[in-house]
């Protein structure tokens, strides 16, 4: 396992040096590649369209591409999934991504990437699974977006400008950073969130929060029994999170809580959630109470938002305890 992590390693640092290495190597396993061949016409399809996957097709890629071809079935239209994912594949995964994919199944963090579960602004969300067979949330994040798109055109090829593309990925790494180290910090207070489990540039993994067809609903679009309850749970949520964590989820909208009727509320997507030193944190959380309060008042809460602040903000918590 060793050897292979640090073989990709080096492929993706000292071309050249691969290069050599990978020809000798592929005279010897010429008869093996051929018998493939049939199988794998994937690669020689998307190549027809566009001419942007030209790079599989380059000796030192297109072993290692066929190696995670397999594991990759359910996004690249061989499953039940088809026309979607075409168009999924074509958005999502760019070479980085392919090989931060890659690098995760070789640190075997992933195992298989099986199909979408939703597409937000940001990021993808795939259903997959680790070696063990167990489910798990894998979120892309779109390295690049539409406006972005457009403006590239006019600076790609001027050179004054070169690396502008690079600048952009590293924003869009350190958003991912940022989404799994607040994961980490909540759950450390034992709070309910999706323990992350990998990370690499700008792929993050994380628990899956769902059965096997689809992620649990939204909290807005299911109606609980107990609001109360539930109510209770949240304001909890951001009273720890504020107290303890030192963050505000900042964006703490029933489209960001899934409910699961075993575990009650999970808290999920929180890539924007800042630290209380944030010259915005203040501003956030009252954002994120008032969004609580108006859901207890839709499920017939008599709550309102001075109270809550309070309690958000002087909850007694001593007893949540810090996890290992
Ligand atoms: N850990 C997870 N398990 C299952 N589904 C998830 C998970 N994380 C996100 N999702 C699904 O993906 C959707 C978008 O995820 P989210 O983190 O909210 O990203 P965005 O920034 O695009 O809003 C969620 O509404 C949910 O349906
Ligand atoms: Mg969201």
């Amino acid at each position: 396992m060793k050897d292979r992590k640090e073989n990709w390693d080096e492929l993706a640092i000292n071309k050249n040096r691969n290069r050599k290495g990978k020809s000798k190597r592929s005279k010897s396993k010429k008869k093996i590649n051929q018998d493939e061949r049939d199988d794998h016409d994937f690669i020689d399809s998307l190549e027809t369209s566009t001419g942007k996957y030209e790079w599989m097709k380059e000796k030192r890629y297109k072993s290692l591409f066929r190696d995670i071809e397999n594991k990759l079935q359910g996004v690249m239209g061989k499953g039940s999934f088809e026309w979607v994912d075409r168009r999924v594949f074509d958005q999502v995964f760019d070479r980085l991504t392919l090989m931060s994919i890659f690098k995760l199944m070789k640190n075997e963090v992933i195992d298989t990437v099986d199909f979408p579960v939703a597409r937000g602004k940001e990021a993808h969300v795939f259903h997959g699974t680790d070696p063990n067979g167990k489910p798990i949330a894998i979120k892309i994040f779109h390295t690049s977006n539409a406006v972005f798109k457009n403006l590239i055109q006019y600076i790609e090829g001027d050179r004054r400008f070169s690396g502008l593309r690079r600048r952009h990925r590293d924003l869009v790494d350190i958003w991912v950073r940022k989404e799994q180290r607040n994961l980490s910090r909540l759950a450390k207070w034992g709070l309910k969130v999706p323990q992350p489990l990998g990370i690499h540039k700008n792929v993050l993994v994380m628990d899956y929060l769902g059965n096997d067809t689809s992620p649990y609903p939204k909290l807005r679009e299911v109606s609980v029994e107990n609001p109360q309850e539930v109510y209770d749970e949240l304001l909890e949520f951001l009273a720890v999170a504020w107290q303890k964590a030192n963050l505000v989820h900042g964006d703490f909208s029933p489209f960001n809580i899934l409910w699961s009727d075993e575990v009650g509320p999970i808290v999920i997507d929180v890539g924007q959630a800042v630290i209380q030193t944030h010259p915005k944190a203040q501003e956030f959380l009252i954002r994120d109470v008032t969004r609580l309060v108006e859901w207890g008042n839709k499920n017939g809460l008599d709550v309102e938002l001075a109270e809550a602040m309070y309690e958000v903000l002087n909850m007694d918590l001593t007893h949540i305890v810090e996890q290992e």
